[in-house]
């Protein structure tokens, strides 16, 4: 009795040959057990050349070519359905001999990496078969998901990283899978830190500071115009006078 494991990616075409054997096959027969479902059986007679019974209503799976000397079990196109084991039995007059395969469909995960927000990237490996690996470059505050979907065995596994704090630009995304492994980048958005220099900063408090100021102006100037109501145009200009010299003075510092 012979094992072999055998991935398969999806809707390839696979081919499930028996293990070649020196005496003359009388009858061979594939043993299909998938999950969650009776076994079902293929045979073929050589003395008859024929194949007899078989109760695999699967269309997918038949006979590579006409069975022959080595009959090869073909699955055209393979599903997430078709994870099982395929058992190839060959009875000769000089005994019984067993081939197993072990046969798991592997779905390639589709990988992104967005921003979400500011210092914060999202990497996800979405319905990939088995469950895919990320890992980040640099190390963040990582939190990682895992979403299976029992249905079809494929899971959806979703990477949230932040590096809060760090001057960070550039990082990648490595999503390790046995159909290959696949590498993303992203910069992160620039204008968040370049902001942080110091002398920018006074500037913007400066600014609204001296409009704040010009507001009350204003409104002391309006005031006063009504208590006077003469020389308006005077007050006027006293008041564009301050308001330049107000943000000159917030620019210079
Ligand atoms: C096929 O036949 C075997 C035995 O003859 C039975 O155990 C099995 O349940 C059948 N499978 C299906 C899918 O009908
Ligand atoms: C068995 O039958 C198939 C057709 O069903 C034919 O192509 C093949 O040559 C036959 N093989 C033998 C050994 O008779
Ligand atoms: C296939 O065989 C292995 C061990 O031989 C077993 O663990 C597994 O459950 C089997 N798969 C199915 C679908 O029966
Ligand atoms: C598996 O199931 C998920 C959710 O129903 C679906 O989005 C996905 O396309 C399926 N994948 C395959 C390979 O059937
Ligand atoms: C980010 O990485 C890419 C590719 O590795 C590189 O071309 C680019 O110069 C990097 N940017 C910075 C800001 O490091
Ligand atoms: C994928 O990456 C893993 C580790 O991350 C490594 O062991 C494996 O060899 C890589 N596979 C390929 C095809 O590069």
């Amino acid at each position: 009795m012979v094992k072999t494991s055998l991935s398969v990616l999806v809707d390839t075409k696979a081919v499930l040959t028996c293990p070649p054997v020196l005496w003359l096959s009388v009858l061979v027969t594939w043993e299909i057990v998938l999950r969650d479902k009776p076994p079902c059986f293929r045979a073929y007679r050589r003395d008859t050349n024929q194949t007899t019974g078989g109760n695999c209503t699967d269309k997918r799976i038949t006979w590579a070519s006409g069975p022959d000397e080595n009959p090869v079990l073909q699955i055209d196109p393979v599903a997430t359905t078709h994870d099982g084991n395929y058992t190839c039995q060959i009875a000769t007059s000089n005994g019984n001999f067993q081939h197993e395969y072990h046969l798991q469909v592997l779905v390639p995960p589709e990988v992104t990496l967005v921003q979400t927000e500011k210092g914060t990237a999202v990497c996800k490996a979405a319905v990939g078969k088995p469950a895919a690996q990320i890992s980040w470059t640099p190390e963040g505050d990582c939190v990682t998901e895992q979403e299976p979907y029992w249905g079809n065995g494929t899971v959806t596994v979703q990477s949230t990283c932040c590096w809060g704090g760090r001057h960070v630009l550039n990082m990648s995304c490595s999503v390790s899978h046995l159909t290959g492994n696949k590498s993303l980048s992203i910069e992160l958005d620039k204008g968040v830190r370049t902001l942080g220099f110091p002398g920018s900063d006074l500037l913007i408090i400066l600014c609204v500071k001296s409009s704040l100021l010009l507001v009350i102006l204003v409104f002391v100037g309006f005031i006063h115009f009504q208590r006077t109501k003469d020389c308006s145009a005077c007050h006027v200009a006293t008041l564009t006078a301050t308001e330049a010299q107000e943000c000159s003075v917030a620019a210079l510092e």
